[in-house]
């Protein structure tokens, strides 16, 4: 009896063999990689593949015990849960917030001992951090997020250090004219007069290019003002309800008057 059960067991072992588990990498593209991507220096690049990697990229290394049913799938099971939680090879698909959710998500799972799984380190040992390993891991990860943030107010029209940017005088002349045209007659709001306002914005900011002199960091604010700007302008020139129009009309407008806020020509 006893030996009928053995061979019972013996036979669903080697039957649950034949289900093997996916073992091939998606393709992976460097540009979308976390490291290639954030630079840490090489310590903590070091710890994130050796610590992290095998789970959360598409780059695992599965251990030989992946070889063996049931705890291939088990291993399996768990490369598909991390992956789906974070997945350092498609860090660039990430936006902003997601990405910076992530740090902060990791930098909480490494303080608190969540990461990298024990059940990995039993026969990882490299894997494990030491409390040197941890701090530089979370300190590294802080700065990430504080330079992200401020790279992010860069990237945003403000004030060079309270003072004004200043503007070449043909750019603030410009937008003086682009101001006359959207105020001329603004009681019409038939879509005539809308299409042909946008019209002729559009060929002031081509003019406003192809004049601009500015450059460096004055010519990116510039940059930043006047973007929305083209898009409301081939807006209005194309509107095709009058209720469209006047709104876009008080947008730009409201825009326009913004320039004198942040810029001044010497
Ligand atoms: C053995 C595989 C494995 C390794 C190695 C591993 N993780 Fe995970 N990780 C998981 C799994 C599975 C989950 C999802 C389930 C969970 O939260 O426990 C996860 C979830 C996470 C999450 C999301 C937590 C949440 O609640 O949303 C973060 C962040 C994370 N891991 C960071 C890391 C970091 C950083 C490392 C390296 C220091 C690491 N992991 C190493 C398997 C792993």
């Amino acid at each position: 009896m006893k030996k009928k059960i053995l061979y019972g067991l013996l036979i669903i072992v080697i039957a649950i063999q034949f289900f093997r588990i996916d073992k091939t990498n998606p393709k992976i593209n460097i540009a979308d990689d976390f490291i290639e991507i954030t630079e840490p220096p090489r310590e903590i690049a070091s710890i994130l593949k050796s610590s992290c990697y095998d789970c959360h990229s598409n780059e695992s290394n599965y251990p030989w015990y992946s070889n063996i049913a049931p705890v291939s799938w088990w291993v399996k099971h768990h490369i598909d849960e991390a992956q789906e939680e974070l997945n350092f090879s498609k860090w660039s698909t990430y936006d902003v917030k997601k990405k910076d959710h992530k740090l902060e998500e990791m930098a909480e799972e490494v303080e608190e001992g969540e990461m990298p799984l024990n059940e990995y380190t039993w026969t990882h040992a490299e894997a494990k951090l030491s409390a040197e390993q941890q701090t530089a891991l979370i300190n590294w990860i802080k700065e990430t997020r504080k330079a992200a943030k401020s790279k992010k107010k860069e990237e945003k029209l403000h004030l060079n250090d309270g003072e004004k940017w200043s503007a070449n005088s043909e750019t603030t002349a410009g937008i003086k004219r682009m101001l006359a045209i959207i105020n001329n007659e603004i009681k019409d709001v038939s879509l005539v007069a809308f299409n042909t306002k946008g019209e002729d914005l559009n060929k002031e900011m081509k003019t406003i290019f192809t004049e601009c002199t500015m450059e460096g960091k004055p010519h990116d604010q510039l940059h930043l003002f006047l973007i929305p700007l083209v898009k409301q302008f081939r807006g209005l020139k194309n509107v095709e309800t009058e209720e469209e129009g006047v709104k876009l009309q008080e947008g730009i407008l409201t825009h326009l008057n913004k320039y004198a806020d942040f810029f001044e020509s010497e």
